[in-house]
């Protein structure tokens, strides 16, 4: 990065005038002026998105934006690299600026919790606070655009990436996706503290068959709109600038190559007026699809479809004059994707100050991570509502500071993995550790530690997960055996012993999926030696996705589910444990039992023959090698305070198609503490056109209670609510019954029903009826793409 510096610089002696007329208003005259002045070569580099890595010498990556064929680059996170880039961008004949950017998932130099973990706080302030600061650390850094939120859908936790998105279900993610694109874009995108949102990955890459990454996605139409599409559509609606095409085919069709998702939908139907990238190599992988003779073809597929610009592009640059030439595509193919390049960079107002996010030269941080760059204390704040109370036998949480307490495994002074995978520009040394953040917590008492156990034994998958990136997966090399003799050792000693196991972080990241979600390596035996010491236990989990921890929720007193949760996950470990902070996080992803159950998702749909608890097992729908439903449904997560509902009531027993009706609940805060708990609500549309789920989450309160407060929770319900794509995929609400459930979780609901009356009824009750709502862009046509 250094030498990239020295180098650009050379040849950047001048910061020349911008190009841009600043003082336009309409963006489409200026961008249009601008393409009429290109030559094709400079059109075609705008589409390129380059890698700053090892691939390119300093002195290439400066010449080739002179010559003015790179766009924008990714991979570069400070001002000191990425001014000289921009400079030489203004050396180019046009100076057209470039744009940087960066996977800033969940934090940039102050790292948050994991985006499974940010789901987990359903609280979206808090998740708004991470994304904002992150845009601020980034944005501060030079960086103008991140690759994220990443919001596919995920109901298979052997896919590694469940991790970096929102969970399971459709409302939830997709509440979030607008949340975080906002919070990223701020008020304004061309403001110097906003990074445009490239919201990914479109589309359905949570879907990948059997959990393994980037395979195939073979999915009925209405399932998609239904389930898979929406949170895209709600990035969209909250204004990402950018969208990045899915690895994964889709039906047989790779997004890269899909007309139908990145035309019919994505703009037609949709109205999305951004840019379009692929991800890294996703055009070039056309070949490896089967679907492009060779990169040329590939490249031809990708520019028709509408990928406008080409990540670590290897086949846009060098193919696309000759398609031109030879007829296979058009000048409108390419200056449709170069006016979306312009587009965005104006958006971020890049024309008007290539400089916006880069400032003087003199500004420039010699220290990127000094402390003073940090956010630690928002950092915790958000943590601590991430962390989710799984289990809480005789109230042994919280801890007391003066006890003495045994710290066991292999995660405990893990200051890489805590932070998770995608972790930007974060540095392990300035993350607490949950043993650093036990020890400043204790006044008295003492922590006594132990590794216990190594994270991995296999030395194949070791050598797999280090390719990965640094993580605790490095092994301790004495024997099993007698590191969990060490721990037992150092367990007797102690009032109470926690065990901090998991996964590493490289195990809960991109081309990291698993057959097994057991704790892996010898962590599961290191727990039953544990247990049988007969000190309480408490296990405090930190991993990407669900786990099979059947056997270990027998044998811990209590557990503490933390995910991958960021700078200052140790701190907020601690004020957890410690009862500084009453947990109130709820998970976003059903725990299964066992991998066999997967998928295992709570808005399932009923099957002709469901299984009914306590009824004759024979001829239903389920395993019979185990125990039905999950481990932990989704939504569930305990307090040290308790609540109850009681007098759940419906304004209504039916519902007109243009009236709202309210759900109530009374809350009670029954315990000693003050709490957080959130009202979960869930619909049932029992008779459809089409089986429809047991029950879909709806809307969600999160509150926070006095020990002996009550209150009343209200949702409005209205016909959009209960609507669904039919077989036809109009997207409609069918008159006839609907269960309305109201929960602390998925599974424990009240129960109360209405009707939603016909258009008729609907009509009789109110004369002059209003225009129908609109079917939000439904009944789209599957059209392929055409060769
Ligand atoms: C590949 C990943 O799939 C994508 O999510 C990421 O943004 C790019 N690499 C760039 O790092």
């Amino acid at each position: 990065m250094k030498r990239l510096r020295l180098l650009c610089a050379l040849i950047s002696f001048t910061t020349l005038p911008v190009l841009a007329d600043t003082a336009s208003p309409d963006k489409d005259a200026f961008v249009t002026n601008l393409i009429n002045q290109m030559t094709l070569d400079e059109k075609v580099g705008q589409l390129r998105l380059i890698a700053i890595d090892d691939k390119m010498t300093p002195e290439k990556i400066c010449q080739e934006i002179t010559a003015g064929r790179i766009g924008g680059t990714y991979g570069s996170v400070s001002r000191y690299v990425n001014r000289p880039m921009q400079d030489a961008a203004q050396q180019s004949r046009l100076k057209i600026p470039m744009f940087f950017g960066w996977d800033v998932i969940h934090g940039h130099r102050t790292i948050f919790p994991i985006g499974l973990a940010l789901a987990s706080s359903w609280d979206m302030d808090a998740i708004e606070l991470s994304g904002r600061t992150a845009a601020k650390e980034a944005s501060a850094d030079g960086i103008d655009m991140t690759f994220a939120p990443m919001i596919d859908v995920a109901r298979d936790p052997r896919w590694g990436r469940t991790s970096e998105g929102f969970g399971e279900d459709t409302y939830l993610v997709s509440r979030i996706a607008r949340v975080m694109v906002q919070a990223y874009q701020g008020q304004s995108l061309n403001a110097p503290d906003s990074i445009m949102s490239s919201a990914k990955h479109f589309a359905l890459y949570g879907a990948v068959e059997g959990g393994r990454d980037y395979n195939s996605v073979d999915m009925g139409l209405t399932r998609m709109y239904q389930d898979y599409l929406p949170p895209y559509r709600s990035a969209i609606e909250g204004g990402a600038g950018a969208v990045m095409a899915a690895l994964n085919s889709i039906n047989g069709v790779p997004a890269a190559a899909n007309k139908w998702l990145m035309q019919d939908l994505l703009r037609k139907a949709w109205g999305f007026k951004g840019l379009v990238i692929s991800d890294h190599n996703g055009v070039t992988d056309l070949v490896q699809h089967g679907v492009a003779r060779n990169p040329r073809d590939a490249a031809r597929l990708a520019i028709r479809a509408g990928i406008d610009m080409s990540m670590n592009d290897s086949s846009y640059g060098p193919e696309l004059p000759g398609l031109l030439e030879s007829g296979a595509i058009s000048q409108s193919d390419i200056d449709d994707a170069v006016r979306e390049v312009l587009g965005a960079k104006y958006d971020m107002g890049l024309f008007e100050d290539p400089y916006r996010r880069l400032g003087a030269a003199s500004e420039s941080a010699a220290d990127n991570n000094a402390e003073n760059h940090l956010h630690r204390a928002q950092a915790r704040e958000v943590a601590r509502k991430t962390l989710v109370l799984l289990k809480n036998e005789n109230g042994l949480l919280p801890l007391k500071k003066e006890s003495t307490i045994a710290l066991i495994g292999p995660l405990a002074k893990s200051t890489v993995d805590i932070m998770g995978s995608w972790s930007a520009s974060g540095v392990p040394a300035q993350s607490v550790t949950i043993y650093d953040g036990l020890k400043s917590a204790m006044s008295q008492g003492s922590l006594i530690y132990a590794r216990g156990a190594n994270l991995e034994e296999d030395q194949e998958v070791v050598k797999y997960l280090e390719y990965q990136g640094v993580s605790e997966i490095a092994n301790d090399p004495r024997p099993a055996e007698e590191m969990i003799d060490e721990a037992v050792k150092v367990a007797q000693q102690a009032d109470v012993v926690i065990a901090v196991v998991g996964e590493p972080r490289s195990m809960s990241h991109e081309a990291a999926s698993r057959t097994s979600l057991d704790l892996p390596g010898r962590q599961s035996e290191l727990i039953t030696a544990l247990k049988a010491t007969g000190k309480p236990l408490v296990l405090v989990l930190m991993n990407g996705r669900p786990l099979s921890i059947g056997k270990e929720q027998k044998q811990a007193d209590a557990i503490l589910e933390t995910w991958y949760s960021g700078t200052e996950g140790g701190n907020a470990v601690a004020d957890v444990l410690f009862g500084d902070y009453n947990p109130s996080g709820k998970l976003p992803i059903t725990f299964p039992r066992s991998v066999g159950q997967i998928p295992n998702y709570y808005s399932h749909l009923n099957t002709g023959r469901p299984y009914l608890p306590g009824a004759l097992r024979n001829y239903t729908s389920q395993y019979f090698d185990q125990s039905y439903g999950p481990l932990y449904p989704f939504g569930y997560g305990l307090s040290y305070t308790d609540f109850s509902l009681t007098d759940m009531a419906l304004s209504s027993t039916t519902l007109n198609k243009t009236d709202n009706l309210v759900a109530s609940i009374m809350v009670k805060n029954t315990g000693q503490r003050d709490g957080e708990t959130v009202v979960q609500l869930y619909i049932r549309d029992v008779v459809a056109s089409v089986a429809r789920p047991v029950k879909e989450l709806k809307n969600f309160q999160k509150i926070m209670l006095k020990a002996g407060e009550e209150r009343a929770v209200h949702f409005s319900i209205n016909e959009n609510d209960l609507k669904f794509f039919n077989a036809q995929l109009e997207y409609v609400a069918e008159p006839g019954e609907f269960r309305v459930q109201i929960g602390l979780d998925s599974q424990d609901v009240k129960e109360q029903s209405f009707e939603l009356l016909s258009e008729q009824a609907t009509q009789d009750n109110h004369p002059p009826s209003a225009e129908p709502v609109d079917a939000s862009g439904a009944a789209i046509r599957l059209a392929h793409e055409e060769r």
